[in-house]
């Protein structure tokens, strides 16, 4: 081991070890070990990674710990966590209170 990976931890991605530093993301890491693209679009089969980086396109999907969907960009990446091409037939995230739908405002009918 090279000094400059002695402080590293690493996760799983599609079987194989991953390192990262303290504080990356997922698709920091994936990018950083030379992973560029982890998932196709349904129509064409374009392969699809980082993108914008920040939180907005969705290219960057792929499953964590068993909840498909999660965006490598903003993901932090953790000590032997499961990370999988986008995987279609995992679970679906849970809503959290961000992406829950707003009760209708009161007085109204919808
Ligand atoms: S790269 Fe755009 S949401 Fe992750």
């Amino acid at each position: 081991m090279s000094p400059d990976t002695a402080s590293e931890d690493a996760f799983r991605f599609d079987g194989r070890t991953v390192p990262f530093r303290p504080g990356q993301t997922v698709g920091g890491a994936l990018a950083a070990s030379g992973v560029v693209s982890w998932r196709t679009t349904r129509g064409g089969g374009e392969p699809r990674g980082l993108f914008c980086g920040i939180g907005v396109c969705y290219d960057c999907l792929l499953s964590v710990d068993g909840l498909r969907s999660q965006r490598a960009c903003v993901t932090r990446a953790r000590p032997g966590q499961d990370v999988r091409s986008d995987d279609p037939d995992a679970p679906l995230p849970a809503p959290t209170a961000r992406s829950a739908p707003r009760p209708a405002p009161e007085g109204t009918d919808s």
